[in-house]
């Protein structure tokens, strides 16, 4: 079988994972998904910095559009970010009949319901694993592993850079604004960093996981969001001798009158599951009426580990002939969206 043809968009810190993996796991990689995966075009803002990634491997370009529409592309990836431009891109490679994977929490959570209704319309599939817990495979474990279940609620850590702060300042008594100089050297936060430390990061992929586990449309709009801007070394120390933890929580959770969305700070008890997700680390808890609670672990951001989920889209799509993927792998497309009107 030919390979799966792949045009990227970005090649900053995850589309330069995403390239790296692809080249170091070629022949694994190719081996699970039945054929190749070739990275045939790729679109860059700095064409001297890509070129230093993708040697002479793959086309170059600054013309996102291009890549979004280019003849010989089966999927696009977009990895560049951003809300606006990413839409216009995402939407025209969707015109043009190409699937897409993306890692743009931003843009699904803003432009969400947009974008998959134009994804059914055309019969493509629009995935996104990567941009939820980055390599914690949380969006299948929702609609595979737990499809059976009815989910009473979704909660966790799932914003690495808060996490990497919260631990510092806790665990070495490091100051906020150094610990998200940390974060930001690290590669953990977003481009403009705002996103993470005032919760709109972790609001975003509540908004994506609520979608899921409840069937519902994108409600960004709805989550109530509180940050940890607020929070100082004293509170952290406080909470510590009470013998409890501050986290930021992301919870989507049923109610009578639909499904509530929340990212705060919390006090969680030092001998809870979740107390002991550090660092840039992220744990995700689902209650299911038939699986009971389960706990998901894992890095929450980083180049190679949004990559991993990038590439499981890839492979998920490389698997199939090419055709009505949509439909034929379900959590590649927006399935749920019309499964439960009643909470919309
Ligand atoms: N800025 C994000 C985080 C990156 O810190 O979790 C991964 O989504």
């Amino acid at each position: 079988m030919r390979p799966l043809r792949v045009g990227m968009i970005g090649i900053g810190t995850v589309g330069a994972g995403t390239f790296r993996v692809l080249m170091r796991n070629q022949a694994l990689i190719a081996g699970r998904a039945g054929r190749g995966i070739e990275v045939v075009v790729v679109a860059a803002r700095n064409l001297a910095r890509a070129a230093s990634v993708v040697g002479k491997d793959a086309a170059l370009t600054n013309d996102p559009m291009q890549v979004a529409t280019h003849p010989d592309v089966d999927v696009v990836v977009e990895v560049a970010g951003g809300i606006g431009p990413a839409r216009e891109w995402v939407l025209a490679a969707i015109a043009a009949g190409k699937h897409v994977v993306t890692a743009n929490k931003a843009m699904l959570a803003v432009h969400g319901n947009e974008i998959f209704a134009a994804a059914r319309e055309h019969g493509v599939a629009m995935a996104y694993e990567g941009a939820v817990a980055v390599s914690i495979p949380i969006v299948k474990a929702l609609r595979e592993g737990l499809t059976a279940n009815r989910i009473e609620w979704v909660a966790g850590i799932i914003n690495g850079t808060t996490n990497f702060i919260l631990s510092k300042m806790r665990d070495e008594g490091v100051g906020f604004a150094e610990a998200l100089a940390q974060a930001q050297a690290l590669g953990y936060a977003e481009a403009d960093p705002t996103f993470d430390i005032e919760g709109i990061d972790a609001a975003h992929k509540i908004t994506l996981l609520a979608a899921n586990a409840f069937g519902m449309p994108v409600r960004f709009a709805d989550a109530q969001v509180e940050g940890i801007t607020t929070l100082q070394g004293l509170d952290v120390a406080c909470a510590e001798q009470l013998d409890y933890r501050i986290k930021l929580l992301g919870v989507a959770r049923r109610r009578h009158d639909g499904v509530e969305l929340r990212v705060q700070p919390a006090l969680v008890p030092a001998a809870h599951l979740l107390a002991h997700v550090n660092g840039s680390m992220n744990g995700i808890m689902v209650k299911g009426d038939a699986a009971g609670v389960t706990m998901y672990y894992g890095a929450g951001a980083g180049s190679e580990q949004t990559a991993s989920a990038v590439i499981a889209d890839l492979v998920d799509l490389a698997r199939l002939d090419g055709t009505s993927a949509a439909q034929r792998v379900p959590h590649l497309g927006f399935h749920a969206h019309a499964m439960n009107e009643q909470l919309a």
